[in-house]
């Protein structure tokens, strides 16, 4: 039941704080240790190459879960589109181990790597916020996302649940493997930061709100720019707008777009700069100044540390591998209200179902 909200993802963009919260309840120890059952800890530990597989959103969310397996567990760690994976895989490593992750645990194209995995008995985890989905049941383990039930189209909590159940593997793993910049990492304390952080970032509805009506109703084409970290947030944040606004939005590495992106700008074409960490603000800074000089809109969303005057849209700090958490908010709200501005049913996009169970 969507009670007073108009739309479901609407609701769902504001139960993410709330969705954290749950996420440290059944995940951590009154000590602050993450809780992972042994069995899965045990599996990795011996394998020599990670696997994340999964589609759309869920591909995004792992994009962003790889960097923290491969810092906290060391473990080299690769994410594969499952539909592409099915039919053109790498070369395997001797040992490897799938990740599926699946908000509905239902998607055809990751269940269709998920049984070649099985027919040749490489140990697998999904992670899914559908107890007894497919998926989670055909793998050999499966975590739980405790998003509650998702049900607009758009994907929202899901991809915030992924990436803080992602972590809390991270650094179970890392801590089983005595790694100790896992038990420097307080995940606990981070993930109610992020919490508020959301928060913060959810009350402001209307700033972002106006943001969408000014640069984003009339468009019929947008960017999101940043790099690394802040590039996987791109992607997903130019998913959002381009299904449910159907605005063509693409997500650029920001350092490629004068190899040839920066052709597409041009008078009053908006580009969203995200920018969260210190390696790469003043990189994505500059990309952003070369559109604006070719006649961009410029729009940012930029970490508070790392904040000038100009910027548009400001989020709370919080740890370097974790800022998607908070920088895909803003363009949840972008994209819900550039919809919802042309009058569309955000819910329900053209073309798209919820769950997809064909190849
Ligand atoms: O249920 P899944 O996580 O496996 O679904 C994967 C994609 O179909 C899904 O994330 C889709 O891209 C969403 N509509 C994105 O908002």
């Amino acid at each position: 039941d969507k009670g007073a909200y108009p739309y479901y993802m609407l609701k769902e963009i504001d139960e993410q704080p709330a969705v954290m919260r749950r996420i440290v309840g059944q995940y951590f120890d009154q000590a602050g240790n993450p809780q992972v059952d042994e069995a899965i800890l045990d599996a990795l530990a011996k394998a020599d190459h990670l696997y994340i597989i999964g589609a759309g959103t869920s591909y995004h969310a792992g994009l962003v879960g790889a960097r923290m397996i491969e810092k906290y567990a060391h473990i080299p760690t690769t994410v594969h589109i499952s539909s592409e994976f099915a039919y053109d895989h790498p070369m395997l490593s001797e040992h490897p181990f799938f990740l599926f992750l699946s908000q509905s645990g239902e998607t055809a194209d990751s269940r269709q790597v998920l049984v070649e995995v099985n027919e040749n008995h490489w140990p697998s985890l999904t992670m899914t916020n559908v107890d007894k989905s497919t998926l989670s049941r055909e793998a050999t383990y499966t975590m739980l996302l405790h998003a509650g039930p998702e049900i607009a189209v758009a994907s929202t909590k899901a991809y915030t649940a992924q990436i803080a159940v992602e972590a809390v593997l991270a650094k179970a793993l890392g801590q089983f493997l005595k790694h100790p910049e896992a038990d420097e990492f307080d995940l606990r304390s981070q993930l109610g930061m992020v919490a508020n952080g959301m928060q913060a970032i959810t009350d402001s509805k209307d700033d972002i709100e106006e943001i969408a009506s000014r640069f984003l109703s009339k468009t019929r084409n947008a960017f999101y720019i940043g790099r690394a970290i802040d590039w996987s947030v791109s992607i997903e944040a130019a998913l959002k707008l381009k299904e449910i606004s159907y605005v063509q939005a693409e997500g650029f590495a920001s350092g490629e777009l004068k190899h040839g992106t920066i052709a597409l700008i041009e008078d009053g074409t908006p580009v969203i700069g995200i920018i969260t960490q210190d390696k790469t603000a003043g990189l994505t800074r500059s990309n952003l100044e070369e559109t604006v000089a070719r006649g961009a809109n410029a729009i940012t969303i930029v970490s508070r540390h790392l904040a000038q005057e100009t910027d548009t849209i400001i989020i709370p700090d919080v740890d370097d591998n974790l800022t998607p958490l908070l920088s895909v908010v803003p363009a949840q709200l972008l994209a819900y209200y550039t919809s919802l501005g042309k009058g569309y049913d955000v819910d329900k996009p053209r073309n798209l179902a919820k769950s997809v169970t064909v190849m």
